[in-house]
């Protein structure tokens, strides 16, 4: 009995230590390399967790170390640093309070390694310029996980597995301008997607090679300028009206994708370039419209390779690439003279 009482005991005590998730790592000796200034070159160190620089230094960079769990305090630093990255070193959870870091940082990025989600408390209290947590395996992001954090600008999600845009992503984080997912599983755009980003800074939004299909005629309602909107090699078939009524979007990409047309008011909107190549299924009045108004314009074009007819004018349309010009017509095929061998001498 009281054996068991002992088990039951260690185990609980076992069970809470892993919880906290502090006690082992306190012992593992690891390398980083410090860059002193942003010139410097790399020193390498040999160091242990808690990580505690106590030098002002520019960058500190963890490659191919074997660190699966960021505990609270994992970093404790107060002296200057700019950027921290940690690459390829086996990151499978990173936990509440990690990034014990009071000075201003332009960049933490977090790429190649096994993390699958991002929780709450672990970003909202650095002062960090950008986030970049590409190439990793994030399939879910707690709705909190970057409030509250009046520093961040820019945050970096390519190559993950997210399926979602969460709208309520960036509550009380007022100054996120640039938000950047391609390479992921995205299927739609929501309404207000990006409701809690700057509102005084035009929006730079990349969202390629996803597969999305559908944006919601509401999905840019919280903004009046969005100054780039790239959703490259999707699914989609239209784009709402509602996109781009009351709203400019300066330059949009949107190459290999299923769209025949674009809405007639986008071209009331300020639009200075547009591309779309890779579709050769777009409808020939529609491209004519596009041409139209890129040359009253000045609207920097990409299109796509495709011929029209233009049987009242006689000519054939071609537009290619970043040019468009125009052919007669060929005439109905008449006999071809035959080149005749002469006789050879035999
Ligand atoms: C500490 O590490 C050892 C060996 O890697 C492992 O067996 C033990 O369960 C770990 N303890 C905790 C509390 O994580
Ligand atoms: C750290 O670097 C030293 C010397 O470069 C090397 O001997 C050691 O194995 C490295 N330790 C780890 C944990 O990578
Ligand atoms: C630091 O370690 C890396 C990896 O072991 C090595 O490629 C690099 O040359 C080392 N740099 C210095 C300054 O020793
Ligand atoms: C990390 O490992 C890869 C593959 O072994 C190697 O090419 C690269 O140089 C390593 N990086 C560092 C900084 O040691
Ligand atoms: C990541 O690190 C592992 C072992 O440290 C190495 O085998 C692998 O090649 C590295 N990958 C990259 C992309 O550096
Ligand atoms: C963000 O701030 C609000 C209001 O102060 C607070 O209720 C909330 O818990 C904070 N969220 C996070 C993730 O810190
Ligand atoms: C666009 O703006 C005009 C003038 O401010 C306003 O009357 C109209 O309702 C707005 N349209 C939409 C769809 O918001
Ligand atoms: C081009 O658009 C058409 C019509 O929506 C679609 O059926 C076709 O698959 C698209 N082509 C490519 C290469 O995506
Ligand atoms: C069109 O694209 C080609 C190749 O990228 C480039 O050399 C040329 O300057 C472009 N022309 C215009 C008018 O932009």
């Amino acid at each position: 009995m009281d054996g068991l009482k002992v088990l039951l005991f260690i185990v609980s005590a076992v069970f809470v230590l892993g919880e906290e998730c502090a006690f082992n790592q306190t012992l593992t000796n690891f390398n980083v390399t410090v860059y002193p200034e942003v010139d410097s070159a790399g020193e390498n160190v040999t160091i242990q967790i808690p990580i505690e620089y106590k030098k002002d230094i520019f960058h500190l960079l963890i490659v191919n170390e074997t660190l699966p769990n960021l505990c609270q305090n994992f970093f404790l630093i107060q002296n200057e640093l700019s950027i921290v990255q940690i690459i390829n070193s086996s990151v499978q959870e990173i936990h509440p309070g990690a990034f014990n870091i009071t000075p201003t940082l332009a960049l933490i990025r977090i790429v190649l390694n096994p993390i699958s989600s991002i929780k709450k408390n672990v970003f909202n209290n650095i002062k960090v310029k950008e986030i970049d947590l590409s190439q990793n395996v994030i399939n879910n992001i707690d709705t909190e996980a970057f409030d509250n954090n009046t520093y961040l600008e820019i945050v970096k999600l390519n190559n993950n597995q997210i399926k979602e845009i969460n709208p309520n992503w960036f509550y009380n984080s007022p100054k996120v301008y640039k938000f950047s997912a391609i390479y992921n599983d995205i299927k739609a755009i929501p309404a207000e997607a990006f409701k809690n980003m700057d509102q005084e800074r035009p929006l730079k939004l990349r969202l390629s090679a996803n597969r999305i299909t559908e944006i919601s005629p509401d999905a840019f309602n919280s903004h009046h300028t969005i100054q780039l909107l790239r959703i490259n090699g999707n699914k989609i078939t239209t784009l709402p009206d509602n996109i781009f009524i009351n709203r400019t979007i300066q330059i949009l990409q949107v190459n290999t994708n299923k769209l025949q047309c674009f809405p007639d008011v986008m071209f009331q909107t300020g639009i200075n370039t547009l591309d779309f190549v890779d579709n050769i299924s777009f409808e020939c009045q529609c491209l004519k419209k596009v041409r139209k108004f890129a040359e009253d314009n000045n609207l920097e074009v990409l299109y796509p390779s495709i011929i029209c007819e233009d049987r009242a004018r006689e000519v054939n349309i071609v537009f290619s690439y970043n040019k468009t010009y125009e052919i007669p017509l060929l005439p109905p095929t008449v006999d071809v003279d035959v080149y005749v061998k002469p006789d050879q001498p035999t």
